[in-house]
């Protein structure tokens, strides 16, 4: 089982080295058989080279690599971000990633909620241009692109999963008073997918609305449906619902091929970048995610539990309230997983 890791630009160069030993001690303790190898995609080697996704890179994932770790993207010397778009959206759109499960646990909630984001569409879909006259871009276009061919695999998808996790509703977020034709594509094929999972009550609100109504009291909502730039900005307020940007994690999925990768929400975080205090919880979520998804959850619950109970405490990072740093905070994570692995349980609690 090869894992293509790759750490990228400012925390991610520090939160996912940080996060490794803990997937190479639950490899063993499982016996996954895992290895991985570390690729340095990011603004050095763009700047360097101008290389972001290397030519044949595509290939060499989707052939070699089940399962994609990946750090961060976003350097202040790059600041159109063209290495990021070429390197994480090349990444999503060359390996139709098209589904980006992004769980939240709103704080003093027990209750994860499921938000899907699509993810090689809509706005991100690279269509547009500009027109310039003399030196200024003086027209801008960014197209909004769905094909009802992936909404309908995308819902299918996220409501597939929904239902079988246990969910009774699931809320599709839009906009369609004031973006009405992508709006209506995604109403239609939302109602009529609903159609076959009998036990999923579906509702659908304006995505101003719906953040309005989740940042007052996320417990309402079970699953939410989004396009791609909706979903991105819902789960940002997800991770801010559980305690911070430091907690939540992704898995962007192509169902049909297994291709995966597994990221923090987060981004390089240049602000705190260099300091050692960037949590690497978000990061090691985002490991306990691939071990689900590479069929290992008995694996990915022992990290989870870990993490949660050095989160309380003062090793925890100062976005957690801790004096902690990040390699203090694994320490501890790791010192709680090898006790925990030790016990040996043979029914690991979830
Ligand atoms: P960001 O997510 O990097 O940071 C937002 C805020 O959250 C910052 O104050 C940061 O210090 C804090 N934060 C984020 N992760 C943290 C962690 N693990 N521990 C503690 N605090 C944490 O968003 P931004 O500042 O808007 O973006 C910075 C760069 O990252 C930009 O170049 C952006 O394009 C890029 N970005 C990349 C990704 C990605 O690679 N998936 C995601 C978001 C942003
Ligand atoms: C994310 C990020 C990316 C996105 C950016 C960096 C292109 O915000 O992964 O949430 O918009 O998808
Ligand atoms: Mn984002």
């Amino acid at each position: 089982m090869r894992i293509a890791v790759i750490p990228g630009d400012g925390i991610g160069g520090e939160v996912v080295p940080a996060v490794l030993p803990a997937l190479e001690l639950l490899g063993d303790h499982f016996g996954l058989g895992l290895s991985y190898r570390i690729f340095d995609w990011g603004a050095e080697r763009w700047l360097a080279e101008r290389v972001g996704l290397p030519p044949d890179a595509l290939d060499l994932l989707a052939s070699d690599y089940p399962a994609i770790l990946l750090g961060a993207l976003g350097d202040p010397r790059i600041p159109d971000m063209a290495h990021g778009r070429d390197i994480l959206l090349g990444l999503r759109r060359g390996l139709d990633l098209y589904v980006n499960y992004r769980p939240f646990t709103p704080r003093g909630g027990d209750r994860t909620i499921a938000l899907f984001r699509e993810n090689t569409q809509g706005l991100y879909a690279g269509v547009g241009g500009t027109v310039s006259h003399g030196r200024h871009p003086a027209v801008a276009i960014d197209e909004c692109v769905y094909t009802r061919e992936t909404v309908e695999k995308f819902l299918r998808y996220c409501l597939r999963t929904l239902s079988e996790s246990g969910r009774e509703r699931v809320t599709l977020v839009h906009k369609s008073n004031a973006v009405p034709h992508t709006g209506r594509l995604w109403q239609g094929v939302f109602r009529a997918e609903l159609a076959g999972f009998p036990g999923l009550v579906g509702s659908e609100e304006y995505v101003d609305s719906f953040c309005y109504h989740l940042v007052r009291d996320p417990s309402p909502y079970e699953g939410i449906v989004a396009s791609n730039l909706f979903g991105d900005i819902v789960s940002d307020i997800g991770a801010a619902l559980m305690g911070g940007l430091g907690l939540a994690a992704s898995a962007s999925v192509c169902p049909e091929t297994g291709c995966a990768l597994f990221e923090p929400v987060h981004g390089s975080a240049p602000d705190i970048a260099g300091r050692g205090i960037a949590n690497p919880y978000a990061a090691a979520t985002a490991v306990a995610l691939m071990l689900d998804h590479l069929g290992h959850p008995r694996a990915a619950a022992p990290l989870r539990r870990a993490l949660a109970a050095a989160a309380r405490t003062d090793s925890a990072t100062p976005d957690l309230g801790g004096h902690g740093t990040t390699g203090t905070f694994m320490a501890d994570v790791m010192k709680r997983l090898e006790k925990d692995l030790a016990d040996d349980r043979p029914e690991p609690r979830t």
